[in-house]
């Protein structure tokens, strides 16, 4: 259930009463507590605006919002600030939708088809870390999206069309005899073509004839180059398989698929008038930038940007997208402003098509260096999800009565739970800082602290049994709070759609959490003396407070364990 926009619709029907008709009314969450649930702090804004005094304008609404039962306490503070507080019995009443298959929440009133840009790696070797947070972002985007009721269209751009296959051509031919094996380390594979480039000017000399010839379109260079891309994806496919994210070949739309229409937008910008001529290549130009976007180089090779304007073309037109979401290094702002503003000008993109570059910051090691294996090597995805399962299975082998297999299942919950967590729980626009200790402990706001509180709750309900679904009766402050922070996860999700900011999720998840601990530390659920009209009301908030992080959980791609 969405509580803002009721709070809001009430104070601007409020306002009504008192003759004032603002524009917009938006509540924000109350900075503490004592403040109440819900500060409006419009007030002071509108006094200014109309010259009357902000405090004798709050007072009046405040005076007119004390009516609606919704609010148990309504107060003005300071120069006009209002403070709200929710009725007990209005969150009591909603509170059993918490316990839906949706935990509450509605689908959007209008949903849209959107297109999630997301982990879209370089065919020429294996997928390394700098993939990690594009594909768990990307994948939890999607799920938002998807969760709220928009049609989502999940695009995997690989990168299969550059020089570099040329140079793995003139490889795979010196080595026809055993490609399989050669293949089956991409890494090894693409370290000992390059190897023979550097060294050797009769291979260098081939491996760009042989680009010359991929690229026009020769029969047995796309045969080879076919079976490359083929090896490499059945890679990246393991990589995802194990992270447990929904991306398979139906979600591949490769860079090279732009192809043909590649001389076509360099044309259509150029009747536009949008691309001109520069030094013999063709570039976008642009008021607030020194560089131009570059659409076709001098000796008529196409670039990055030619096919991101193919794609958007192809995303608008054919796809019907009315919101495209890049999730990529923030290192490629400027390329995508400039995308996005050639697509707007050419009309390849509506006027209305929202387009955006879903930035996230580079991954870090503890000391604040760029991620690296030990000998400066960039880290292989596999190994590292590899690693941190078997992390995970270190951290809760202490404490164990696991067979074999439930060990190795629970540590993959664990594992790939914390990898992605981890990841998400940070504002994405930050560098994020790779620290394992920190991933995998109990304390804090990490995956392991949310999976165990699930399981903490699900424990307390089995212990219980059956029991009837009751609104239940709050009894105080901390069992009414909880009841709101339940019925907070929409909004939460509202928010973290409008900005595509999964951090939003994960800290709507750990206050609930906390909140719950305390709430089950002071109010004991299946103690003796507990009156059971009591116990009843306490297990539905339990089992709602369950239900709410299974699904939050679930929209970022982890799992909960019945019991750690
Ligand atoms: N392949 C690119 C890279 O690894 C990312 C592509 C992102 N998507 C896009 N439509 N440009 O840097």
């Amino acid at each position: 259930m969405q509580i803002k926009s009721q709070l809001n619709k009430i104070i601007q029907d409020s306002f009504k009463a008192v003759d004032i008709t603002p524009k917009s009314v938006i509540v924000s969450d109350a900075t503490k507590p004592e403040f109440g649930d819900y500060q409006y702090n419009g007030a002071m804004a509108l006094a200014k605006e109309l010259k009357k005094n902000p405090r004798e304008i709050a007072t009046k609404l405040a005076n007119e919002l004390q009516m609606h039962e919704i609010f148990s306490k309504v107060e003005v503070a300071g120069p006009g600030f209002i403070n709200l507080t929710l009725n007990a019995d209005f969150l009591a009443k909603n509170l059993p939708t918490a316990l839906n298959d949706r935990a509450g929440v509605d689908t959007r009133e209008e949903p849209i088809k959107v297109v999630v840009d997301y982990s879209s790696p370089n065919m020429a070797k294996q997928m390394h870390v700098g993939h990690l947070r594009s594909t768990i972002i990307g994948d939890t985007i999607a799920n938002l999206f998807e969760f709220l009721g928009d049609e989502v269209i999940r695009q995997n751009h690989i990168g299969d069309w550059g020089t570099q296959f040329g140079m793995l051509i003139a490889y795979f031919e010196e080595n026809q005899k055993d490609i399989d094996s050669k293949l089956s380390d991409l890494e090894e594979f693409y370290k000992a073509a390059k190897g023979r480039f550097d060294e050797s000017e009769e291979f260098a000399t081939k491996s760009r004839e042989y680009v010359v010839k991929l690229q026009g379109g020769d029969e047995s260079c796309l045969k080879l180059w076919n079976a490359f891309i083929e090896k490499s994806l059945e890679h990246c496919q393991e990589v995802y398989d194990s992270l447990g994210v929904k991306l398979d070949k139906s979600n591949v739309k490769s860079e090279s698929s732009y192809n043909d229409d590649l001389a076509n937008v360099v044309t259509q910008l150029e009747e536009s008038g949008v691309a001109k001529e520069s030094q013999g290549a063709k570039c976008v130009f642009f008021e607030d930038s020194e560089n131009p976007l570059i659409i076709q180089k001098q000796d008529g090779g196409f670039l990055y940007a030619t096919t991101d304007l193919a794609a958007i073309k192809f995303r608008v037109q054919e796809l019907g997208a009315k919101r495209i979401c890049y999730v990529v290094d923030a290192r490629q702002a400027e390329h995508f402003k400039q995308v996005f503003a050639t697509a707007k000008k050419a009309g390849f993109a509506n006027e209305d098509t929202m387009l955006e570059h879903i930035a996230f910051g580079m991954m870090l090691d503890k000391s604040g260096r760029p991620f690296k294996t030990r000998d400066g090597g960039t880290v292989k995805l596999i190994d590292l999800i590899n690693e941190a399962v078997v992390r995970a299975k270190e951290v809760i082998k202490k404490s164990d009565d696991y067979s074999e297999e439930e060990l190795e299942n629970i540590a993959r919950v664990i594992g790939i739970g914390s990898l992605k967590y981890a990841d998400l729980s940070i504002n994405r626009q930050s560098n994020y800082i790779f620290d394992w200790d920190k991933m995998l402990s109990l304390d804090g706001n990490t995956a392991l602290y949310m999976q165990y509180a699930y399981a903490r709750i699900n424990s307390i309900l089995k212990k219980a049994g059956e029991f009837e679904e009751i609104e239940p009766i709050l009894g105080d402050d901390l069992e009414r709070r909880l009841a709101l922070k339940v019925l907070s996860l929409e909004d939460n999700l509202q928010k973290a759609y409008t900005e595509a900011m999964p951090h939003i999720i994960t800290s709507y998840l750990y206050e609930l959490a906390g909140l719950f601990m305390r709430f089950y530390e002071n109010n004991p659920i299946l103690k003796d003396d507990v009156p059971s009209e009591v116990k009843k009301s306490r297990l539905v908030l339990a089992k709602a407070t369950a239900n709410t992080i299974k699904t939050g959980l679930g929209i970022l791609g982890i799992d909960v364990l019945d019991r750690i």
